[in-house]
């Protein structure tokens, strides 16, 4: 492979191949700098001290793992790191790399000091995970040449670099990739007011004219999530200039969160589903993932990534060795008697 051909090779794998899981209006939103990222304060606080210490012995950040569910603000940390660390980033996500060939090839080519990111690291095929280890910790690859019988490996040293990984999943990453981690952030739910301080800065951004009292309305039903706060507050934006007088009042959000299936908690159409079938269909639990996940309609990936805990951390529902369970809050929440026998346990009807 020449030198133009390795480089447009490289390119169709960091940045066509590489499909966001957001949409493009959120990039203007997304902060730059470690102040503006709000909420987290652990995590900024010690990552400020890694980067400064870093940067002053002029060294590459330790690797570093950020863990949580989506859209709470990986990929966003991963760019403030970067910037922060005034080096270079490049990203991709563990589906978009297919062969050996591909990481090897990206791996010689990041410089010094330089940000590597790998998002759905949990989804990394073996074949370069073990390639990753060499890299990560002695910054050489096995580099094979030639074909066949002749083929033989050979140790290349690659630049000092920084590896982000981000999962949604911790417990599907092998424990010899997460020991090579030095920096570990598990990212949380947000409090409301955090919440309310990156709705207040998003609608800044947009030019969205919107009540104090509005904006906490909107942070509680934002499933502590920025990325659903910012994705609410467009819709609302769209509601007020439409049906209203284009300013975002407390009776406007709740009007609009209503119209799109989204209750004063925060939850979903397809959550309180979720709750219901379990109470109805399967007298409480437990049951399985895979089979509720048949009878929700969704994919057990958005069940136990997306809906499950937000649902936990609310305690609406338990994870427990046997399946999923109900809390008696479910109950409240939908307005069912909470009977004690679990007759219609495993019945459709
Ligand atoms: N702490 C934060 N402060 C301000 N905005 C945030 C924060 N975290 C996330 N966001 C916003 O939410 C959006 C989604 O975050 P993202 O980093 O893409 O989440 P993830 O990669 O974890 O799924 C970003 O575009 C950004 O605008
Ligand atoms: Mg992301």
């Amino acid at each position: 492979m020449d030198d133009e051909e390795l480089n447009e090779k490289l390119n169709s794998l960091m940045s066509t191949a590489y499909q966001e899981d957001s949409d493009v209006s959120e990039v203007s939103l997304r902060p730059r700098h470690l102040c503006d990222f709000q909420g987290q304060d652990r995590i900024k606080d010690n990552l400020n001290v890694f980067i400064t210490a870093a940067r002053e012995r002029n060294e590459a950040l330790d690797h570093t793992f950020l863990i949580g569910p989506p859209g709470l603000g990986k990929t966003t940390l991963a760019s403030i790191i970067a910037n922060e660390m005034g080096s270079e980033i490049r990203m991709t996500s563990a589906p978009a790399l297919d062969k050996p060939k591909d990481l090897a090839g990206i791996l010689t080519n990041v410089t010094e000091n330089s940000i590597f990111f790998i998002d759905e690291i949990h989804r990394l095929k073996p074949a370069l995970e073990e390639m990753l280890y060499i890299a990560m910790e002695d910054y050489e690859i096995d580099w094979v040449i030639g074909q066949g019988p002749s083929a033989r490996t050979m140790r290349v040293p690659i630049p000092h670099f920084t590896l982000i990984g981000a999962t949604t999943k911790a417990g599907m990453v092998s424990s010899p990739l997460l020991t090579r981690f030095g920096i570990n952030c598990r990212l949380e739910f947000y409090e409301e007011k955090d919440l309310a301080s990156i709705i207040t800065r998003s609608s800044g951004i947009l030019g969205v004219k919107i009540q104090a009292e509005a904006v906490s309305l909107l942070a509680r039903c934002s499933r502590g999530t920025p990325r659903i706060a910012n994705r609410l507050l467009r819709r609302i934006r769209d509601f007020a200039e439409v049906t209203g007088s284009g300013i975002v009042t407390p009776a406007i959000v709740e009007d609009s969160i209503n119209k799109l299936g989204v209750d004063l908690n925060g939850l979903e159409e397809q959550d309180r589903n979720i709750l219901r079938t379990i109470i109805e269909y399967y007298g409480g639990g437990p049951v399985g993932a895979d089979t509720l996940s048949i009878s929700v309609g969704e994919a057990v990936e958005s069940l136990e990534d997306f809906y499950e805990p937000y649902l936990i951390q609310k305690g609406y529902l338990k994870r427990t060795p046997r399946g999923r369970m109900v809390t008696p809050k479910a109950y409240q929440l939908l307005n069912i008697k909470e009977e004690n026998n679990n007759a219609g346990q495993g019945f459709l009807f």
